[in-house]
């Protein structure tokens, strides 16, 4: 038969019938058909039965239902979800770059075109990463300088709760005053009160990069669909969002570096920032330009935001209440500062290994919140294969952190915080290679692990120890729900905000 001789009914049956044996024979060689998962709609995935503010609840569920591998659908992107703690070892450590990347976010690359957190593993993000991490390292926990500026931001601290009397707090308040005054002095190397402009500028910029990350927008379409971005009149409010924010970031970064690079002392480094500016000018690729350039320099200043700020935050508002929640554990932790110290003591980074039970109860707390459930969502780059399963290229990849770290198999009392978890039968903390410490995973692990987990906890620490010394602290008036599970999800679990009092002790 001629090709004439064909009716349009038959040239389309055809077209249509080869279409559906292409998507059959593309259906059959997708690796990701073999990894179970809750059974989902055609085009639309499982996208109705999942509540994004509900979902570290609903892949707990279905993780107790699957086992260490699982997938859900949202539409038609697949998501693979590593429920144990052998598989997330595989996938982060054990097949090296293959599953480091980042989904890209085309919201945040608008006004973050490459930093540590955001960027998929290239040369850039190693290269900006080596610097973050080193001049973590140089400025780190320990630091004579930063250890001064922290006394005094503990001395702010007290003043700040001292002058409020025995007005009500809300624990947001205090922690967000002293995690600002905290990234600040990382950065800049000064000392700063909790109303200085800088720490204000910090939070509002965390704000501005909360709102434009937030996977539960409309705006997240331009996510899934970046072209739409060149459509000035779609979503015009979070495009403006973005200019708005593009513009803050830059007006920021610029005062700060111009600031300092006219004030720069090589043998005198003030914070962070110091750091960015001798590589900027030290280290060059071979034409003579800096390896670090003026975007870089603004992505690293902004990890210190996007990484450091809300995570840091929420764990002491986390701590805070439950100190309230249960006023025994407060008593003991007071007791075993008070048994190593007169009331007069400045406690500092030196004395935390004679506070085991206070280290332990940290970690208790870290792990119960377990405020980044899925970490950061991973890429695959490259065609590669976790716990038996083939993984294509560019498939997001999720650790289930709260399920690890909530595991009933692990934990006992998986969803209470038991303050004595981590301590052995004398007392001591447990080595870090123990199984209960080694299947929190909450800070990531291998080439993309959070570079800020010692500064973090290390600044948790003085914080408590200082309140705890020196306060009472008392609930005032009805405490909100302190279960984790009721936790709203959104860019991360969030603890609510506690209205307190606190005392000043008398020893
Ligand atoms: C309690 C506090 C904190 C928690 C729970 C936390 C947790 C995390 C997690 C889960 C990741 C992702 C790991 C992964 O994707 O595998 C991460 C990455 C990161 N964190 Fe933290 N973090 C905290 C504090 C900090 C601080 C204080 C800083 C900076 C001063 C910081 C900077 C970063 C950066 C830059 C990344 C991106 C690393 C990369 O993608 O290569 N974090 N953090």
């Amino acid at each position: 038969m001629e090709l004439g001789d064909l009716t349009v009914t038959q040239i389309l049956l055809t077209v249509v019938g080869g279409m559906l044996i292409y998507l059959i024979i593309k259906w059959l060689k997708d690796p990701i058909r073999k990894i179970p998962g809750p059974r989902g709609l055609p085009f639309l995935g499982n996208v109705l039965a999942l509540n994004p503010t509900n979902v570290h609840n609903q892949f707990y569920e279905l993780a107790k239902k699957f086992g260490a591998v699982m997938k859900v659908k949202v539409f038609t992107v697949p998501i693979v979800v590593l429920n144990s703690r052998e598989a997330c070892m595989e996938a982060l450590i054990k097949t090296g770059t293959d599953f480091q990347g980042r989904p890209p976010l085309a919201r945040v690359f608008r006004i973050i075109p490459k930093d540590v957190g955001f960027t998929t593993m290239n040369s850039d993000h190693s290269f900006l990463r080596r610097t973050f991490t080193k001049t973590m390292k140089a400025y780190g926990p320990g630091v004579a300088h930063l250890e001064g500026i922290m006394q005094d931001t503990i001395q702010e601290m007290t003043e700040e709760i001292n002058r409020r009397g025995d007005q009500v707090i809300n624990t947001a308040d205090l922690c967000s005053g002293y995690v600002g005054c905290v990234i600040a002095s990382m950065m800049f190397g000064e000392k700063y009160s909790f109303d200085d402009e800088v720490c204000q500028m910090l939070h509002k910029m965390n704000k501005q990069l909360i709102a434009a990350a937030d996977p539960f927008t409309a705006g997240a379409l331009f996510d899934f669909f970046p072209f739409l971005l060149k459509f000035k009149f779609l979503f015009p409010k979070t495009q403006q969002t973005l200019e708005d924010a593009n513009q803050v970031f830059n007006d920021f970064v610029k005062t700060k570096t111009e600031q300092f690079r006219d004030s720069y002392d090589p043998n005198d480094k003030r914070g962070c920032l110091d750091y960015f500016i001798e590589i900027q000018q030290k280290e060059l690729d071979k034409d003579g330009k800096p390896l670090l350039d003026n975007e870089g320099m603004k992505g690293l200043l902004l990890d210190f935001i996007s990484g450091g700020l809300e995570t840091s935050q929420n764990s002491l508002r986390q701590m805070l209440l439950d100190l309230v929640a249960d006023l025994t554990l407060q008593k003991d932790l007071q007791a075993e500062i008070d048994s190593q110290f007169e009331p007069t003591h400045k406690i500092t980074l030196k004395d935390r290994e004679k506070l085991p039970q206070l280290e332990s109860y940290m970690l208790e707390s870290l792990r119960y919140l377990s405020q980044t459930p899925f970490l950061v969502p991973h890429m695959t780059i490259r065609d590669t294969g976790v716990a038996g399963y083939k993984i294509p290229a560019n498939t997001i990849v999720l650790m289930n952190s709260f399920y690890l770290a909530h595991n009933p198999d692990v934990y006992e009392k998986p969803f209470t915080v038991e303050p004595k978890r981590f301590l052995d039968e004398d007392g001591n903390l447990l080595k870090s290679d123990h199984p209960l410490r080694e299947n929190f995973i909450g800070f990531g692990a291998g080439r993309r692990q959070c570079p800020g987990e010692l500064f973090a906890k290390s600044r948790i620490f003085l914080f408590l120890s200082n309140i705890l010394q020196k306060y009472n602290v008392e609930p005032a008036g009805e405490l909100p729900d302190h279960d984790v599970r009721k936790y709203p999800m959104s860019i991360l679990l969030a603890t609510p905000s506690a209205k307190v009092r606190l005392t000043r002790r008398q020893h």
